[in-house]
Formats: C-alpha cells, structure tokens, sequence
C-alpha cells in the first residue's frame, strides 16, 4: 500500500502553480496543503486531489472575529484536512500556544475535518493525558507529523534510526498513531525514508512546489516493486 505524501506550500506559490498542479495530481495517497486563498480555485480546477488548510481558526463556527477562516468554513468548502501546530507558528512566529493547537484540534474534529497535528522534539509537552484521550476519540481523524525544528528547510534529516526510534516512541505513546515524518524530504531521501516501516508518509515543504520533485516523491511513497 502506499503511504501518504502530504505537501505544505506554506506562504508559496501562485494561481499559476495551482494550475499546473491541478492538471498533474490526482494520487489519492495525496493531500496538498495550500495557503488558504488558493485553496477555493484549486478544488474549483480539481475535484479528486484531497486538499488541506493550513491552520483554521481557535474560534467555532461563525463570529465577529476578523480575518479569522473557522474549520466549519474550511468544511464547508469542500476541504477534507487542517494541518495545525507546525513549528512555524508555534515557536517561531509564537502564533499557537498549545492551548490554542488543542482548541483547533477540537473545533476541527466537531466540523468533521482531519488534522495533521504537527509536533516536534518536545512532543511531550503537547501530547499529554487530555491530548491522548482526545486523540483515542477522534476516531482516526488524526494523523500526527513528527518534523524536527532542526530539519525543517535546513536539507539536514537525522539518522534514519533516530526518526525510528522517536517515530516509535510517538505511536508507543498514542496507541499506534498514524505518524508522518517531515523536514527535508525531497525525491533523492523520500524512499529511504519511507521504507522506515514505522513511518505512515511524509509532510513535505520545500520539494512540494516542485513538480518533478513531488512526482518523485509520490513514485517513493509506493512500495518498490
Ligand atoms: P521542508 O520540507 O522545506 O524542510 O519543510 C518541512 C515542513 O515544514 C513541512 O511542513
């Protein structure tokens, strides 16, 4: 079976590139994480590709709060992932405190959205009992992505037995999770990668905006014959 391949675009691309990209993909091992303003003409040029946001909003449903896009509005059009807590904004820019991460978790599983919860080195302090429980309850709505801060856009990924050993800690932790690795994946690591039977798929930045890259990646994703 193959395993999954999730691009993060970040605050990249263009209507340009989404064309492109919506004639290419329809892998169904395939979710793409674009910035939210792309997210309506993407579906509107391709209706198979799974799509996700990139954060939604600590808010539910409706309100005055400016500027804010609530997961019941993702759902609503037509968008079936969130990705929520990645390093970026969580340490980096400091926009999510984990009580907000938590809170988004939760708005996202009531709108009927999957997340893509994304943790680091320090997971133990996201995933915590009230995180656990929360997880064991959303029914497999919950993907978890393992990126450490130091391999993020930097093309240095740690020991292959290092991300086994934390990847496996995770899922010991969370009764076997499905558990993505992330940080520079690229076509030349993804096989290596991938072929870690504890990993379920990766989480790609960079290397997704590329499409021979991407393509390359998706060809790793499947189990060599
Ligand atoms: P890079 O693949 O560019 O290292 O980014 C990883 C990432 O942050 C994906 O969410």
């Amino acid at each position: 079976m193959s395993k999954l391949v999730v691009a993060n675009w970040k605050m990249n691309g263009s209507i340009d590139l989404v064309d492109e990209f919506a004639k290419t993909f329809t892998a169904d091992n395939l979710i793409l994480g674009l910035p939210t303003i792309f997210l309506s003409p993407f579906r509107n040029r391709n209706s198979i590709l799974k799509l996700a946001a990139q954060d939604c909003s600590m808010f539910q449903g409706f309100g005055a709060h400016t500027g804010e896009i609530s997961a019941r509005m993702l759902r609503e059009s037509g968008i079936e992932y969130v990705i929520l807590g990645h390093s970026e904004r969580r340490s980096i820019s400091n926009l999510d405190s984990t009580e907000n991460i938590l809170q988004k978790l939760s708005n996202a599983m009531d709108a009927g959205l999957s997340s893509i919860l994304c943790i680091d080195e320090n997971f133990d302090q996201l995933i915590d009992e009230k995180t656990t429980d929360l997880l064991r309850n959303s029914l497999g709505k919950v993907i978890l992505a393992f990126e450490p801060v130091s391999a993020i856009g930097t093309g240095i990924v740690p020991n292959l037995s290092d991300i086994r050993e934390t990847v496996s800690k995770i899922k010991e932790k969370c009764d076997g999770i499905n558990t993505l690795y992330g940080g520079s994946v690229n076509s030349i690591n993804a096989r290596e990668i991938m072929d870690i039977p504890e990993i379920d798929g990766v989480l790609v930045g960079g290397a997704s905006l590329k499409i021979p890259e991407l393509t390359a990646i998706l060809q790793a994703s499947s189990p060599a014959v």
